[in-house]
This record gives C-alpha cells, structure tokens and sequence, in this order.
C-alpha cells in the first residue's frame, strides 16, 4: 500500500508514538491535575513535557501558553471566536480550509466584519491586497501558512511584520507545515498558531494545539473543571487551565510529545529536505504526463508537499478509486473543504485529486504512483 493523504493525517507513525500512547494507558493511565497521587503526577507531568517539546519546536517563550485541542479545527476556532468581538473586523484568503472561513463567517451574525482576499491562480496572495484591505477596526489577520489544497506556502514572516507595523493581531493556520517547515513565532510575529497533533507532528489523532500570545485577551470556549481554584465558581485566569477545562486527551497528548521528540531528533532542515525531494520528483514527473492538468505553484520551494492533479475529463472521485482499488495508492478527491479555493482555480464543479506526501515515503512509492497515473492517463485518453 502506498499512503499519498498525509495532509489528512500522517500514517504510519513512528513506533515510539503507538508505543507511547499504550504505555501510558498500561503504565499510568490516571487522570492528570486532579488527584495528588503518583500515577496522577507522572501522567501531569508527561502532558507538561509535550508542552515543553512544542514550545522549543516553536519557539515558544512559556509552554503554558500552548493550549491542547481536539485537532486544528478546534484550535482554529478558539482562537478567531474568542478574540474577536462585536465591530471588530478581520482579514483572511481565498484559499483557507472552512475551519477558518466557516468561523469568520458564522461571526457575521455577531456583527464581525470580515474582507477575503482574492488569491492569483496558484494561490499565491498579494500583500498589498492584505495592507489595502486594513481598515480602522481591523483587529485579526488570519492565514494558512500553506494550502492543503494547492501546497502554496504563504509569506507568513512578511504577513507578520505587516500584522505588526499596523498593530493587528496575526493568526497561522499551520495545518499543513507544523512538523515539516520552520516556524518562529517571535521571529515571525505571530500571535496565535493553531496546528494539527494528528498531522505532520506524527502524534495520534484528537491533538493539536493553539498558541496564544502573552497577554493576549482570548475569551474560553468552554467552562468547567481544572483541578486547580476548585473553591471557585469562576472559570481560572490562568494558562492553560483557562481553555482546558475537563479529562485531556492524556494519551494522545504524550503521544504527540513522543511524535514531536522523533521531529526534533531528526531535525526539521532533514525532513525537509526528503519530503522536497520527493515532491520534486513528483511534480517532474507529473509534467511529462499527457493529459494531467496539474494545479498550483509547480515548485518544491514555494510549495508543501501538497500536489492536486485532474486527469482528461475524468471525475476526481473515480481517479481516486481506480488509484485505491487498482494500484492499492490512498489519495484524497473532491473539494478538500476549501470551496473558495477551488473557485480561485476553477475547480469547484470537478474537484480534484490530492496527492499528499509524508515524512515515511519513499522514492519507490512516488515512482510507483507516476506510473499509475500514467496507466490511468492512457487509459483516459
Ligand atoms: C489548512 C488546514 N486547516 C485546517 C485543517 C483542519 O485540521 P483538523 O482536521 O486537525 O481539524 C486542515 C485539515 O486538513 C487543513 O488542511
């Protein structure tokens, strides 16, 4: 089997993450924050390590500013409803995941403007469009660092220095790059960084995480027990309590540790670099092939490992069932929950077929899969 959806969700995962994740639930499954007891403190403390491991990874002054979520959605959601407010206004792109559009729209009703910038037909986005939409009450400028559609990276550095200049509050959707890219958050002045657990930081799926800025006025999502201020019956000011209310996810978290731990051993520059090469490969080969269309960037250096493809006329969803059921290769079809970016280019209707890799591909598997694609092409024509 050859796994081509890693911007779905990465597989396999390293060893070290299923054993983890079974360890902690055989060795020390208890309930962290609450009870005092040992197994209570190691599992408490093997939350906080993840922390520590994102927070190095980001460069992220204080881990406790890192809050764990079920998946990027939900940090995606903490972060643009809990921060912007009645008259505020907010500027986003045409090519976010609806995890950032459904939000930013739901927010209309309470009175949140918003502008979405159009993106070229590669998806690339235009600063000045970022700089002229600016208005008076603009509070929140949030963008994915790269499409999970097209793979197109996003200047987010740039972004954040403009956030910055104008005095606005910069928010990344790093879905597609944590694990893979290098990210900075001082460096690159953002202010709030949802990603993924489940993605490329290799950790099991129900994790991910928001970052928030010192200071910054976030109001919580939900309310409910800590483990700590118990006497209260308001929900605590502190990070993270404040946004982690009830039972975490203490598995999946430590398995995301030891998925982080596997990252910065190998170092980001490595993975890098294979994932580029295979991408490189890919994309060479996709140009010699009669009747693809391939969309996006059509470059390593501006893109992620992000590749969508048509094939003649043929319906996405049938390309990716023949790739399933004939050449054993899982790929993703359709519109990718991204219908503004298939309008940017011009695949609404058709969708298309996503081809994603990951950091345990091989040479082997992309070779495999152009000659599949060129079977299936033949075959079309
Ligand atoms: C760019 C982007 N943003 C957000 C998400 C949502 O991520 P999750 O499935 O972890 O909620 C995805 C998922 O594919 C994505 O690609």
């Amino acid at each position: 089997m050859i796994y081509l959806d890693n911007a779905a969700t990465t597989f396999p995962k390293p060893d070290i993450v299923y054993d983890t994740v079974m360890n902690v639930m055989k060795d020390f499954g208890a309930n962290p924050g609450r009870s005092g007891h040992k197994l209570a403190l190691k599992a408490g403390r093997g939350i906080y390590d993840t922390r520590e491991k994102l927070a190095s990874l980001f460069n992220i002054k204080n881990p406790m500013n890192i809050i764990f979520t079920y998946n990027a959605t939900d940090a995606l959601n903490l972060g643009i409803k809990g921060f912007l407010k009645k008259g505020d206004h907010v500027i986003t792109t045409a090519m976010e995941h609806n995890s950032v559009l459904r939000p930013i729209l739901g927010l209309e009703q309470k009175g949140v403007k918003n502008t979405i910038i159009k993106c070229d037909q590669k998806g690339f986005v235009d600063l000045d469009d970022i700089e002229n939409a600016i208005e008076a009450n603009t509070r929140l400028i949030v963008t994915t660092h790269a499409s999970n559609l097209t793979g197109t990276i996003y200047p987010i550095e740039k972004i954040g220095a403009l956030a910055k200049k104008h005095n606005i509050i910069y928010m990344v959707d790093a879905a597609q790059t944590a694990g893979i890219y290098h990210i900075d958050v001082e460096r690159m002045n953002i202010d709030l960084l949802a990603f993924p657990g489940h993605k490329s930081l290799l950790g099991p799926q129900g994790t991910g995480g928001l970052y928030i800025k010192e200071g910054l006025d976030v109001i919580q999502m939900k309310e409910g027990g800590t483990g700590s201020k118990s006497h209260e019956l308001i929900q605590p000011d502190i990070l993270p309590d404040k946004y982690e209310s009830g039972t975490p996810n203490t598995p999946g978290i430590i398995g995301l540790g030891a998925g982080v731990q596997y990252i910065l051993d190998k170092g980001i520059d490595n993975i890098m670099k294979h994932e580029k090469e295979l991408l490189k490969l890919f994309l060479d080969g996709l140009k010699l092939i009669d009747g693809v269309k391939i969309y996006g960037p059509l470059d390593p250096e501006k893109q992620a490992p992000v590749v969508s493809i048509n094939i003649g006329d043929e319906d996405s969803s049938e390309i990716s069932y023949i790739l399933d059921n004939v050449f054993d290769i899982s790929t993703r079809s359709g519109l990718h929950c991204a219908p503004l970016a298939h309008k940017t280019l011009g695949t609404l209707e058709r969708g298309t077929i996503r081809f994603s890799i990951g950091l345990f591909n091989t040479k082997k598997d992309i070779l495999s899969t152009l000659d599949a694609i060129k079977k299936i092409a033949i075959e079309a024509m």
